[in-house]
Formats: structure tokens, C-alpha cells, sequence
């Protein structure tokens, strides 16, 4: 069973994780959101700087925890994008300079690919499903066949699901990052206080759109001094939410898949858990969801990715570059 050693400094975390097979040796991952927090969102320049100072430590303590050595790792692989730039750089050099360094073989993974087979680590392998991408870059519903087989079905025509909880918490004035943080407020609080927009719940695809939702709080802000703010977010979470499982469900059904596959930092979203759950049981439908931490931004999701590539023969050329706007690779 090959080692395989990946790298993830697509945004603010630097993570490394080290896997064998289908086991996490180790899966470490140093968050910025502290230093990033006073600016009220991710300030690529000291994204960068601070992957370079961390990455060392982090791999050392990846070692260490996975009780293995450099030369013990059978491939190295990396993010090689969406993300920063400056970010995704560093990741991608120290894999490649690895890669060199030991004479293994290198591979560059897909961000999103990484996500979207999160759910898949440790179940059993990657089968037929649709997959629900949602992230703070990212909302895609994806028809998936096999590892590498992908078919878009749709996504978001404006603004990303956690982008929305971000954009919203700032609007709320609550810390950065938004998303956990409106999750978290939202504990408690009436989901049917306000009507927030449903948009494009009833449309005949499987786009998404959330700047409306985001634009009628805004709006709605003046009106609601006094309100309770756990209100407030119970009631736009269950907004997003309400979108979210009406159309992944719609899309299970539609192409008559067994398994919902759900990925991405607001996967972690509790009542996003709790509504999912709750619909494919009851439509006999099975839910795949990571652990929170494959959920959000990690290393063991992009190993994941590079185990499955290698088994299949694949390796990446080390000319292979970044890319911040890289896609998921669909029919
Ligand atoms: O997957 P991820 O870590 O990074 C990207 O690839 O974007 O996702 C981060 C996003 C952020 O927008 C964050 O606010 C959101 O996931 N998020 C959540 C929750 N935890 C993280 N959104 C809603 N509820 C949560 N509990
Ligand atoms: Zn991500």
C-alpha cells in the first residue's frame, strides 16, 4: 500500500496529511482565520508569508504523528488549485521540490475534486452519487460515476453558499468567519421568524443563486433593531438550507442515485446535517457526509485524491503549474 503525502495551502490553512491507503496517518492543519480575523476576511499576502513559516512545522508534526520518514513516502502530491495564487505556490513548490528531492512521483490535485470525494474516504470507495459541493468558493450539484468521471448538473450563478454565510455574518457584524459563526447564533433562535428568499428553488435546473438572499437581509437590517439575532440567522440559514437539500434531493431523484455525497466547509453546518439527514431518510437515500474536519479545508482530502490517481497509474509532470482558476474536469 503506497504512502502518499499531500499538501493544502490553497487559501488560509496550511494542512498536511499522510495516508496509507484507506488509513489517515496523520492529518494536520494550521488555521490563520486568528490572523486573518482583524481584517475581516483572507489577505492573500499574509496568507503566503505565513504558509512559508508554517509548512515546516506542520509537516514535521505530520511525520512525527504518522511515526514515518520523508524517505518512507511512496508519491508527494499538492493542491494545484482553485485558490490564491501566492497561496496555492507554496504547497505546490515544497510538494514538487519533494517529489524531486526523493525521486517519487508528484500529483497535482484539484481542490474541488478533493471536496467532492471527502465524503467517500473511508466508506467504501467512491460509487455512483450525486455530489453537493459547498463551500466558501463553490456550490455545485455533480453527477458522479466513478472517480474522475464527473458531469455537472449546476451551480451557483452568483455568490457561493459560504461565501453568502460569510458576506451575511459581516452584514450581522459577526466575527469572521461567518459561516460557523451564524451556525453557531443561530442555535436557539425562531428559523421562521423572517421569510427570507427561497431563490430558484422552483426553477427547472440545478442552478443556485444566493445574492438575492443576501441583498434582502441587507435590506431588511434597519428594520430589525430589537430583533433577537439568533433569530435573524436561524431564519437565513434555513433559507440556504431549505435550497440546499430541495435541490440536491431533486437531483437524486432525477437521475435515480442511491447516495447523496455532501462536501465542503458548509457541510458542516448542523442544521444543514440535520434537514439532509432527515430527507434521504425518509426517501431511502443514502447520505454520505466527511467528519467536520474533511470537511473544511484539509490535507487528507487532497491525499484522497492522489491515492485514488496513483492506484490508477496516473502521476502529474513536474512542469505541471498552479492554476487559482482551475475547474473540476466534467463530461
Ligand atoms: O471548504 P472550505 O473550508 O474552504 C473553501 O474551499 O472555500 O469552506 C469554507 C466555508 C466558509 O465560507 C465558511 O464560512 C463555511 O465554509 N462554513 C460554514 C460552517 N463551517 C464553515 N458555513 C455554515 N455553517 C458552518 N457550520
Ligand atoms: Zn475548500
Amino acid at each position: 500500500m503506497p504512502l502518499i503525502l499531500a499538501i493544502e495551502t490553497s487559501c488560509d490553512e496550511t494542512a498536511i496529511a499522510i495516508l496509507r491507503d484507506d488509513a489517515m496517518l496523520a492529518s494536520e492543519v494550521a488555521s490563520q482565520i486568528a490572523l486573518h480575523a482583524e481584517y475581516g476576511g483572507v489577505v492573500p499576502e499574509v496568507a503566503s508569508r505565513n504558509h512559508l513559516r508554517t509548512l515546516r512545522p506542520v509537516l514535521d508534526a505530520a511525520l512525527a504523528k504518522a511515526r514515518i520518514a520523508l524517505p518512507d513516502v511512496d508519491a508527494f502530491a499538492a493542491t494545484r488549485g482553485p485558490g490564491l495564487a501566492s497561496s496555492l505556490m507554496i504547497g505546490m513548490s515544497a510538494a514538487k521540490g519533494l517529489a524531486v528531492g526523493f525521486g517519487k512521483p508528484f500529483l497535482a490535485v484539484n481542490h474541488i475534486e478533493g471536496h467532492l470525494l471527502s465524503p467517500f474516504f473511508g466508506k467504501g470507495g467512491v460509487r455512483p452519487a450525486v455530489g453537493l459541493v459547498v463551500s466558501g468558493g463553490h456550490t455545485l450539484l455533480v453527477d458522479v460515476t466513478g472517480a474522475g468521471q464527473y458531469r455537472l448538473l449546476g451551480g451557483t450563478v452568483d455568490d457561493a453558499a459560504g461565501e453568502a454565510f460569510d458576506k451575511v455574518g459581516k452584514l450581522l457584524g459577526v466575527p469572521y468567519p461567518g459561516g460557523p459563526n451564524v451556525n453557531r447564533l443561530a442555535h436557539g433562535g425562531n428559523p421562521a421568524a423572517f421569510d427570507f428568499p427561497r431563490s430558484m428553488l422552483h426553477s427547472d435546473d440545478f442552478a443556485f443563486s444566493f445574492s438575492g438572499l443576501k441583498t434582502s437581509v441587507r435590506y431588511l437590517l434597519p428594520k430589525l433593531v430589537g430583533a433577537p439575532l439568533a433569530d435573524v440567522c436561524a431564519s437565513f440559514q434555513e433559507a440556504v438550507v431549505d435550497v440546499l437539500v430541495a435541490k440536491s434531493l431533486r437531483a437524486v431523484r432525477q437521475l435515480g442515485r442511491a447516495t447523496l455525497a455532501v462536501s465542503g466547509g458548509v457541510s458542516c453546518n448542523t442544521r444543514l446535517r440535520e434537514k439532509l439527514a432527515g430527507a434521504c431518510t425518509a426517501d431511502g437515500i443514502e447520505l454520505l457526509i466527511a467528519e467536520p474536519a474533511l470537511c473544511t479545508d484539509n490535507a487528507a482530502m487532497i491525499a484522497h485524491v492522489a491515492a485514488l490517481r496513483l492506484a490508477a497509474g496516473e502521476a502529474s509532470e513536474l512542469t505541471c503549474d498552479i492554476d487559482p482558476n482551475l475547474r473540476l474536469a466534467t463530461a
